[in-house]
């Protein structure tokens, strides 16, 4: 008998620890072929080829190198190339995860060749349209045939989109699947609870000077109460460029052996492995992530976000999170009850237990089976 045919699809830095379990999972499915593509989202090797090889993911079978541009023409870039890879390959299912721009444009491509799209990471809605993600995330659940759902608000907003119950499958979260797995493997660390660890990238904050300068002045106000790491993507290294120079402000390439308090420390994008070790070490985590919400969640450790609101909700309802917008007193009050250890009481949000991608085969296999 032939087998399924299953085509996967990656682009940028969040999909790789989402669809790593999947893939893992597919590979040991003989009734699945797997075949893998790379848009290129996300091309350099720190915010692509070490996520690779550390979430040990097969190599891509198609790498559509696209690269960065506009909304428009990065969309537009992998629209054409997936398509023809579409053609090629005859994938009887295409799967995509997150609310990337690939992500979007994979589906869109699929579904116009009559090709199933399963979405990982379903439902999830911020209701803030300014987000790029949340269009992405609207248009795509709205042509996906299976919705993977993480979290009970996802079941809850793709029923109030008029989507029919039986696409929507509540799995779980993949992307926890891939921090059970790499938990092992983490090297303890002297330095628990010592220092803070922040990432900010969102458009909302960076791409503005004003409110660039604003992240800056609370994370210089934070690092007062403990040193702070700040890890910067590749958009907001070079937005700081613009920025006056602040003593404070200190760049180095790996954290250094004594810390000191009063400095943050601007650190390039880190590996895997490496950010989860810092996460789960840290006394508390200010970012505006969707991803670092979940996996703070996860591992119990205090997070701030720097947003007026969450697609992710029960990361704040069950979970260690709390949105404090760009609201500097609110963070240093905030962090202040963290260091004393008096954060609220949180819990691991259901299905968030290394079991997601089983899950996620479990469906495909039933919908898949041979007559
Ligand atoms: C994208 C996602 C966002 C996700 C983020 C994680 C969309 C709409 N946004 O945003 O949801 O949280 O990835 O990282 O898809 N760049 C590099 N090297 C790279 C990739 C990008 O230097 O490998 C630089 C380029 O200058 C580029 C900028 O980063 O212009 C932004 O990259 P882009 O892919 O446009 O969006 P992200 O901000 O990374």
């Amino acid at each position: 008998m032939r087998p399924v045919t299953v085509l996967s699809v990656v682009g940028a830095r969040p999909n790789f620890m989402k669809m790593a379990p999947v893939l893992r999972q597919l590979a040991r499915a003989p009734q699945f072929s797997s075949v893998l593509v790379h848009t290129g989202q996300h091309y350099d090797e720190s915010m692509s080829g070490v996520f690779l090889r550390e979430l040990a993911m097969p190599e891509p079978d198609f790498r559509l190198e696209v690269g960065s541009g506009t909304h428009a023409a990065q969309t537009a870039a992998v629209l054409q190339r997936f398509e023809l890879v579409c053609l090629d390959v005859k994938p009887d299912l295409v799967v995509v995860a997150g609310d990337v721009n690939s992500t979007l444009a994979c589906a869109l491509a699929a579904v116009k060749l009559e090709i199933p799209v399963a979405h990982l990471e379903a439902g999830l809605r911020s209701f803030d349209r300014r987000m790029p993600e949340e269009i992405n995330r609207i248009l795509t659940d709205s042509i996906a045939q299976l919705l993977f759902t993480t979290e009970a608000s996802g079941i809850a907003n793709l029923r109030r989109e008029g989507v029919a119950a039986e696409q929507v499958h509540f799995v779980g979260n993949t992307m926890i699947d891939s921090l059970v797995l790499c938990r092992d493997a983490l090297e303890p660390m002297d330095a628990v609870g010592s220092y803070l660890l922040a990432t900010v990238h969102r458009p909302a904050n960076v791409d503005t000077a004003d409110h660039l300068a604003q992240v800056l002045d609370i994370l210089e106000a934070a690092s007062a109460l403990a040193p702070v790491y700040f890890v910067t993507h590749p958009r907001t290294r070079a937005r700081l460029a613009h920025q006056a120079a602040r003593p404070r402000l200190v760049q180095i390439d790996a954290p250094p052996a004594q810390p000191e308090p009063g400095v943050v420390y601007l650190l390039p994008p880190l590996p895997y492995l490496e950010f989860f070790r810092l996460m789960s070490y840290s006394a508390a985590v200010l970012t505006d992530s969707g991803g670092v919400q979940e996996e703070t969640t996860f591992l119990g450790v205090p997070c701030l976000t720097l947003r007026e609101n969450t697609e992710r909700p029960s990361t704040v309802t069950l979970g260690t999170n709390e949105l404090v917008g760009l609201d500097r007193e609110r963070v240093q009050a905030c962090l202040e009850t963290i260091l004393c250890g008096r954060w609220k009481a949180a819990a691991v949000p259901p299905l968030w237990d290394g079991h997601a991608a089983e899950r996620v085969l479990d469906v495909l296999r039933a919908r898949f089976r041979p007559d």
